[in-house]
């Protein structure tokens, strides 16, 4: 079930667009099989959630809090991609805890999460802002041919027709299935609300005992203004021939609400409508502006 879309750069495989340069629907089915240890820790977001953020954090978390032994190394390989492997890491020979990264569908993530191996973090975040922030990436990313307006690319969002597919799909489906996964839920908008919680949260589920100051330093290095100065958080050490940086920055502006300034009244008319038919049975609660 291999479907060209009529933008090359990417492919559908059961049920969700990737990104054509760097994944096969080999690689998708071969990541079902991976083996997982107790240890790993899986991120798993629908783009735009905050998922760049939550490597940083996590990577801090697993070094103390400071960067002794990943002072060089950038984001990206602290918390690879499993269904992305972009610098063909050897992930069977990596030292424990593996943390890794995933914007997989519950169905198609390694079946020993199913298993209860290895831990979850899922991070959500409201989808008029995923949207917002989706648009804005889409115009730095290499290899699409056809760049949309805001409104058409609403209208693909919506209907799932950007990679990673539908963003209602990806979160009730993770959140429908829970129980079948050792996991914890995080929203973007409460990592925004009160960072220190959700860094605490997170130490907690996989099982860090921080002291307080090591908290602080990882509070600290994960504020958006902090991040967006540090050249292996911001993802600038990403290649030009993957992102387009001239056309707009990783790390844009991180806010709760920016959807205001982009959607129109009857664009968010729409888009509620929409968004209470496809939530009807899930009670989330977002917060749409802070
Ligand atoms: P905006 O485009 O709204 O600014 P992902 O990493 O899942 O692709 O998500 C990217 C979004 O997370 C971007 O949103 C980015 O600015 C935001 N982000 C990254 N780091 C952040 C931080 N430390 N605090 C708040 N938002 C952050």
């Amino acid at each position: 079930d291999v479907n060209e879309n009529d933008d090359r750069f990417m492919f559908k495989y059961r049920g969700i667009y990737f990104q054509a340069t760097y994944t096969s629907p080999q690689t998708i089915d071969s990541v079902q099989d991976f083996e997982v240890k107790d240890s790993d820790v899986f991120l798993v977001t629908f783009p735009k959630s905050g998922t760049v953020w939550t490597q940083q954090i996590l990577s801090l978390i697993f070094n103390e809090g400071h960067r002794n032994g990943t002072e060089k190394i950038d984001n990206m390989s602290r918390v690879p991609w499993i269904e992305y492997n972009l610098y063909q890491i050897d992930y069977d020979s990596r030292p424990s805890p593996r943390l890794f990264t995933s914007h997989l569908p519950y169905y198609l993530v390694p079946k020993d999460l199913k298993n209860k191996k290895g831990k979850i973090i899922y991070v959500a975040r409201n989808p008029k802002d995923v949207a917002v922030s989706y648009y804005h990436f889409y115009k730095i990313i290499v290899g699409i041919t056809q760049k949309k307006d805001w409104e058409s690319f609403l209208d693909d969002y919506l209907s799932g027709k950007v990679l990673c597919s539908s963003w209602f799909d990806h979160v009730k489906g993770w959140y429908n299935h829970q129980e079948d996964f050792n996991i914890l839920f995080l929203t973007y908008e409460e990592m925004k609300k009160d960072l220190r919680s959700a860094v605490l949260k997170i130490c907690r589920f996989v099982g860090k005992e921080l002291k307080e100051l090591e908290v602080e330093a990882i509070v600290e290095k994960a504020t958006f203004h902090n991040m967006k100065q540090d050249p292996l958080a911001n993802y600038t050490f990403v290649a030009e021939d993957i992102f387009d940086f001239n056309k707009g920055t990783f790390l844009r502006r991180g806010a709760v609400g920016d959807w205001k300034n982009l959607m129109t009244v009857a664009q968010n008319e729409k888009f509620d409508k929409f968004y209470n038919e496809k939530m009807k049975d899930v009670p989330m609660n977002f917060t749409w502006d802070i």
